[in-house]
């Protein structure tokens, strides 16, 4: 009855890696026996960057499709689309009264993103932490599964949360992130100085979760290694490490015995093999993925019924804070 509550939520807002894949959404079906779990397709955020309408609409049934298609139970699990629960764009502006433009302007990724297209910055890009923050406190959470990118948003997260409490009395928990080690970061397989992302331009720099086999095979043979020709697990061997840590966490061996398994071995041999895991992998989760979307009334079934448990959840927390902050409540 006393289970600890997980909250995370991933973007529509392109086609999903396998750095999205290992980093977060391989996790949440795994923690969804033990957590009270609520997982989020967050498409206001998306609209922080430019989207075609019809296309962000469209992603919304993939990414759902997909949490399904990796293990998701929506008999276990709270699954629902943020814009369906207006509780977060709500929170989200109480939170914003409570929020340095000094810290936000210190934020990583937004720095990132506004150095890029100086055209489009809008003030949502600005305040897409503190949404973030909002997604998560409505719901009390105790632990957020992300990837290492959202670090600092969740530290923003936690201080928003105690400088709430303080300057109101205790109304929201305080979260901790659940980052995971080896694959809390994947990298990029053209540069593995940055992370895997999406909204890379170079296609080849990153595996989606519905590649083929032949498109695996391929951007994994391509992957840039080094010139040691020296099968070890090393900071100084970025390219190779990242590859041995996508090794790893899709086949369960660890680090040592795959470096022994490959220590004679071209790395080649290894880039071969990798691919072939990846693609395999990959297979069961494309082929239930394929049967879900092409029945969108069940996915809008599941929808429905997540906004309707979120909604339920979230309202508990908001009409709390809209009283502690001096809201008439009628
Ligand atoms: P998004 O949609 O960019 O990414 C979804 C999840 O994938 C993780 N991730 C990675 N992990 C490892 N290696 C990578 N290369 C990699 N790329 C992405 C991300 O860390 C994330 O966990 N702001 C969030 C979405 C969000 C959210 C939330 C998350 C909105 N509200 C509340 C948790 C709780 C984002 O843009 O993720």
């Amino acid at each position: 009855m006393n289970k600890k509550t997980v909250f995370s939520g991933v973007q529509p807002s392109g086609n999903l890696t396998i750095g999205n894949y290992l980093g977060a959404i391989k996790n949440f079906s795994r923690l969804q026996d033990e957590y009270n779990s609520i997982y989020s397709i967050v498409d206001m955020h998306s609209i922080t960057v430019p989207q075609v309408p019809s296309e962000l609409r469209k992603r919304t049934y993939e990414v759902l499709a997909l949490y399904l298609a990796t293990g998701l139970d929506p008999e276990k699990s709270t699954i629902f689309v943020q814009s369906h629960v207006s509780a977060h764009a709500e929170l989200c502006w109480v939170l914003n009264s409570i929020s340095y433009m000094g810290q936000l302007n210190r934020m990583t990724q937004y720095k990132d993103k506004s150095s890029k297209s100086e055209e489009n910055l809008n003030a949502a890009l600005f305040t897409y932490p503190v949404l973030m923050a909002a997604d998560i406190l409505l719901y009390q959470t105790d632990f957020v599964p992300v990837g290492e990118d959202q670090r600092q948003h969740l530290e923003l997260a936690r201080d928003l949360a105690i400088r709430f409490n303080s300057k109101y009395s205790d109304t929201f928990k305080v979260p901790d992130n659940l980052i995971q080690k080896e694959t809390g970061k994947i990298y990029n397989l053209k540069n593995p100085e940055l992370k895997m992302s999406k909204s890379d331009p170079d296609a080849n720099s990153y595996i989606l979760m519905l590649d083929d086999k032949d498109t695996i095979v391929r951007k994994v043979k391509r992957a840039v290694t080094d010139s040691l020709a020296n099968f070890n697990y090393s900071k100084e061997q970025k390219g190779l490490q990242n590859l041995i840590n996508i090794y790893s966490a899709f086949s369960g061996e660890d680090v040592k015995n795959i470096v022994n398994k490959y220590r004679n071995e071209n790395y080649s041999v290894f880039k071969e093999d990798l691919g072939i895991l990846i693609a395999e992998a990959l297979k069961p989760i494309q082929n239930e993925y394929d049967k879900l979307m092409s029945d969108k009334g069940y996915l809008e079934s599941i929808m429905k019924e997540g906004a309707e448990k979120a909604r339920y959840l979230s309202y508990k927390t908001l009409r709390k804070v809209y009283k502690k902050v001096g809201f008439v409540q009628i």
